[in-house]
């Protein structure tokens, strides 16, 4: 009879059991987008879920695995289908499933160069390629892999601080980012201790970019009043409305006030990459920028990068150097990612997306990405053919902001109304687009990145939404 231990290790278990639930596994992930979006757990289900017990005897492992399938992993809202529009979507992409997979397979230790030579240097080049997209200098950057833009951007505030305050300056040290900046940002300035008066929110101008005058005015205010202004984040694509903050003027402030420019393109910075790399002037002269894969670059999730103009920074600001790592340290010109972040012990979380690129090629990645820009287009010029549409903010990346308007209703009536559609869509459960607020006013917000998203479909979804309006006898 078989020792349970000797389950823990049953590789030919293991093979068999994965070779015979893939198919069944991919055939339910190609069928999202035929299927319902948003999948809530019944109440009673989830008392089935806390009464699996975990007992001392091994369990059949089809039996387990249908459950979590049946059971757990069922009850969700399929962030990947073409018509979830909300936050910023999945977009998942089989190929990325492949190279996760292939990944999670081999299990590299990817903190190092030392422990696993091959996948240091294949990530490092593809940092190396993504800084020179951004059009940093390819022999003086660094950067790594990271959970995802919180992580990013976490690490980015840290090396900002290290490398423009001293200690005993910490307490004075002041930070800016815009009404329309992520919240990760802001919780990130929390755990390092930045107090929350020295955060600046700057105001926003009518496309939500960051007002580089009351940006100047602020810093200059503070640094008169004996504070040392040392870090501004600019977002390349915001959340809400797909906004570039003018990136040349931050990068002219930051120049002034020698402070750090670090900019959150965890959403937007694939932009870059496509057609319309023209949009991103000025992002060349940032000290640092987050760029999530698991956005607009159809990775699965759990794969961004912080990438850092000067590579040197990040060491300085990181390398702990604890001697029972002594034998391990790489030399120079081989890179130790747990030198430069925070993380220790990580996956090596960007074979995925350079199993992705070398798989598609940079021509189909240019032209799927390209189409996040043609869908917010397309949504835009449907909206504008009727009148009861207001454009409250208008296509920009691959985001568009729209509300009923008529000015027969109050704004706390529009707000309900707005609220109502968003919910109808959600009821219909074909096409997910929550409501957003934007200077007050609640707005439906449309975040279109899935490739797979065709003009057809953007035609059905506002035709469904224009039903809707009829159905509530709004005009
Ligand atoms: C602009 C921006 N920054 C940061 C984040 C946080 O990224 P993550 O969820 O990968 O931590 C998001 C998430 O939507 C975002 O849109």
């Amino acid at each position: 009879m078989e020792d349970n231990k000797d389950i823990l290790y049953d590789w030919h278990e293991a093979k068999v059991l994965l070779s015979d639930i893939l198919p069944e596994l991919m055939d339910s992930q190609s069928e999202v987008p035929n299927n319902k979006i948003d999948n809530p757990l019944p109440k009673e289900q989830e008392e089935v879920i806390k009464n699996i017990e975990f007992k001392e005897e091994p369990r059949d492992p089809k039996e387990v695995i249908e459950q979590m399938h049946d059971l757990i992993y069922q009850y969700s809202t399929k962030q990947n289908h073409p018509k979830f529009f909300s936050f910023i979507p999945l977009a998942l992409s089989p190929v990325s499933v492949v190279g996760d997979v292939i990944n999670s397979i081999h299990s590299p230790f990817g903190g190092s160069h030392v422990l696993s030579e091959g996948v240091a240097i294949a990530q490092k080049w593809l940092i190396n390629w993504m800084g020179e997209n951004i059009g940093y200098p390819v022999k003086e950057l660094g950067g790594l892999f990271v959970s995802g833009g919180s992580m990013a951007n976490l690490t980015a505030s840290v090396i900002a601080r290290n490398e423009k305050l001293k200690d005993e300056e910490i307490p004075k040290g002041t930070v800016y980012i815009s009404d329309q900046t992520h919240s990760s940002v802001a919780k990130g300035f929390h755990i390092m201790g930045v107090p929350l008066v020295n955060i600046k929110k700057i105001e926003t101008d009518e496309l939500f970019r960051m007002k580089p005058d009351v940006l100047r005015e602020e810093m200059r205010k503070d640094k008169e009043n004996g504070f040392i202004p040392f870090l501004i984040v600019g977002t390349a694509g915001t959340t809400n409305t797909g906004t570039i903050d003018p990136l040349e003027d931050l990068a002219d402030i930051a120049q002034e006030f020698d402070a750090w420019l670090h900019v959150d393109g965890a959403y937007g910075a694939t932009g870059v990459l496509s057609s319309y790399k023209d949009l991103y002037k000025g992002i060349e002269r940032s000290d640092s920028v987050s760029w999530d894969g698991h956005k607009w670059l159809f990775q699965s999730y759990g794969c961004a990068a912080i990438i850092c103009k000067d590579r040197l920074a990040m060491t300085r600001t990181f390398n702990a150097n604890p001697e029972y790592l002594s034998d391990v340290q790489a030399d120079d010109s081989k890179v130790n990612f747990w030198d430069i972040g925070i993380e220790l012990t990580s996956p090596a979380r960007g074979m995925r997306l350079w199993y992705t690129l070398q798989r598609v090629g940079l021509k189909a990645m240019r032209e799927a990405i390209d189409t996040g820009f043609e869908s917010a287009k397309t949504f835009e010029k449907l909206f504008r053919e009727e009148d009861y549409f207001e454009i409250v903010s208008p296509a920009m990346l691959s985001c568009i902001n729209v509300r009923y308007y008529n000015e027969k209703y109050s704004e706390e009536e529009l707000n309900e109304i707005n609220n109502k559609l968003s919910a109808m869509a959600s009821e219909r459960n074909k096409a997910i687009y929550y409501t957003t607020e934007l200077r007050g006013k609640k707005v439906l917000r449309f975040c279109a990145i899935h490739p797979q998203l065709k003009k057809e479909d953007i035609k059905e979804v506002v035709e469904e939404l224009k039903a809707d309006i009829e159905k509530l006898n709004l005009n």
